[in-house]
């Protein structure tokens, strides 16, 4: 276990940060919480970083949620400053320029299915379980979920996942959407969503941070809106050299190379 309970490694361009308390199934407690935000900044200053994944360390768990045992000798208080940090410090997933994957590699309950909601993708193991359980622990989630899901499954379905505290199977929660992707059990399971995401790292750098910032935005506009959104990141693209470069790959029939420029 790290220190703080998350570490970070960069593997080439990916930043990989992984929730390292296995003990306490990588519970959220607020050391984690803080920690998670530094990472974040410091993520954020690499200029080189072109994804983030998120993960949990060992197999049984991506992140069981609130540390309940932390939890039980909180204040109210204190439990309304952690309400705080997490959108200050676990925000960052929505707000950097490149994309974020939750790769759960097992339980993803409560604030740990919140925190993989925070992310644009999620691919979870094959033995994951996922849920927001807090109305049977006499809260509601307070990481976002109550926003977050019904903007990703539609009213309904977030309804019925919150209030009947429901736990999904991977393969349930692919068929609604929650994740992406499902995939075998394996040791080598995030290097199995590395894999995946190598057409992300392959793209034009600079395209794919103008498709995200134009997709995030759909949220929170209406369509006239989010087409002038649009029009202005293609032009983020238009000025790019790597544009000029796919053009000539394509009448030369090679593969274009992108220097994120
Ligand atoms: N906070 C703190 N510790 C937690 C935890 C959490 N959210 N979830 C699990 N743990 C701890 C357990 O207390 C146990 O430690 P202990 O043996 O020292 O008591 C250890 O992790 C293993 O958990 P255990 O319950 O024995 O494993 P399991 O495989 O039978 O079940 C879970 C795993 C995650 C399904 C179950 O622990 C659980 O339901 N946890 C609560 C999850 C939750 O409701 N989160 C939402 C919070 S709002």
């Amino acid at each position: 276990m790290s220190d703080a309970g998350v570490r970070l490694e960069r593997r080439g361009a990916i930043a990989l940060v992984t929730l390292d308390r296995p003990e306490r199934m990588n519970a959220l407690s607020r050391a984690v919480v803080a920690r998670f935000g530094e990472l974040g900044r410091e993520i954020a200053a690499q200029d080189d970083v072109r994804l983030v994944i998120v993960t949990g360390a060992g197999d049984k768990a991506f992140c069981a949620g609130a540390d309940l045992k932390e939890r039980a000798g909180m204040t109210e208080d204190e439990v309304r400053a952690l309400l705080l940090a997490y959108e200050s410090e676990l925000g960052w997933l929505e707000s950097i320029s490149v994309p974020t994957i939750a790769a759960i590699n097992g339980v993803a309950l409560g604030g740990g299915l919140e925190l993989a909601l925070l992310c644009d993708l999620r691919i979870a193991a094959h033995h994951a379980l996922l849920g927001l359980p807090e109305t049977s622990l006499g809260v509601i989630p307070g990481a976002g979920g109550t926003q977050r899901l019904p903007r990703l499954l539609g009213e309904a379905r977030a309804k019925e996942l919150i209030l009947r505290a429901a736990r999904l199977s991977a393969s349930e929660a692919l068929i609604l959407g929650l994740v992406n992707q499902v995939m075998p059990k394996t040791d080598e399971f995030v290097l199995e969503v590395m894999n995946w995401a190598e057409p992300i790292l392959s793209g034009a750098p600079i395209a794919i941070r103008a498709a995200l910032q134009a997709m995030r935005g759909a949220a929170t506009r209406d369509l006239r809106e989010g087409l002038a959104l649009e029009r202005a990141a293609y032009e983020k693209c238009l000025a790019s050299e790597d544009r000029l470069e796919a053009l000539a790959a394509f009448s030369e029939k090679r593969k274009p190379l992108f220097k994120g420029r």
